[in-house]
């Protein structure tokens, strides 16, 4: 598959299904965060693996998957996510820790897609109490989650509403509708 292709399909994901992620796989998609671009190639970024099922549930107590979706439509116990990534650093000292962050999230995002499985950035976590559940070192901080599992959900790109709104929403089908702007009204400029 081509990496557009790729990236059409690797729709994020939000109710799960299936066994949990082994610690193995997980590692093997932070092996991919770990080849990606860094800036300056500091690499400051760390990663903690959440494979653990009842961890996992502890952790799926601490984020909010689908904020915009309705409580009916969001995952029931049995579609909780089956394993997370957390991705750590220093407390932030630019804005480029914020970038590897990003890099390093897509990077695990896209290699956990190619090998068939879905995931869901999450910026809305209770940090402390992650890093308490993690035991997360001294000097280090949460930047941000990712839950992992494979889809028990359909999802596929749309049209802008025609009000303009970008959120996503369920179609009548109960599918997961991800609007997106044409790529002319994004690229702006061309010399
Ligand atoms: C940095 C970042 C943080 C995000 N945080 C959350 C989150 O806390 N909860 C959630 O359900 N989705 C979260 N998402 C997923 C976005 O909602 C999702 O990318 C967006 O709806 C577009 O859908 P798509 O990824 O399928 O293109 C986050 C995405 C990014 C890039």
């Amino acid at each position: 598959m081509n990496i557009h292709d790729l990236l059409v399909q690797a729709r994020t994901c939000r109710r799960f299904t299936g066994d949990y992620l082994s610690p193995e796989f997980l590692a093997s998609l932070v092996d991919c965060a770990r080849v990606s671009p860094s800036a300056r190639n500091d690499q400051v970024l760390r990663f903690a693996i959440v494979s653990d099922p009842a961890a996992c549930e502890r952790m799926n107590s601490l984020v909010v998957l689908g904020g915009a979706l309705t409580p009916e439509q969001r995952a029931k116990f049995h579609q909780h996510p089956r394993g997370f990534i957390v991705i750590l650093g220093p407390e932030k000292t630019s804005d480029f820790i914020m970038m590897d962050t990003g890099i390093a999230a897509q990077s695990i995002h896209l290699a956990a897609a190619e090998a068939g499985v879905d995931s869901c950035m999450i910026g809305a976590l209770n940090k402390k109490e992650v890093a308490a559940l993690l035991n997360v070192p001294e000097g280090l901080t949460v930047y941000l989650g990712i839950a992992l599992g494979r889809a028990d959900e359909k999802r596929r790109l749309a049209e802008p509403r025609p009000d303009g709104s970008l959120v996503y929403y369920r179609d009548g089908d109960d599918v997961h509708c991800v609007p997106k702007r044409k790529l002319e009204d994004i690229l702006i400029i061309r010399r």
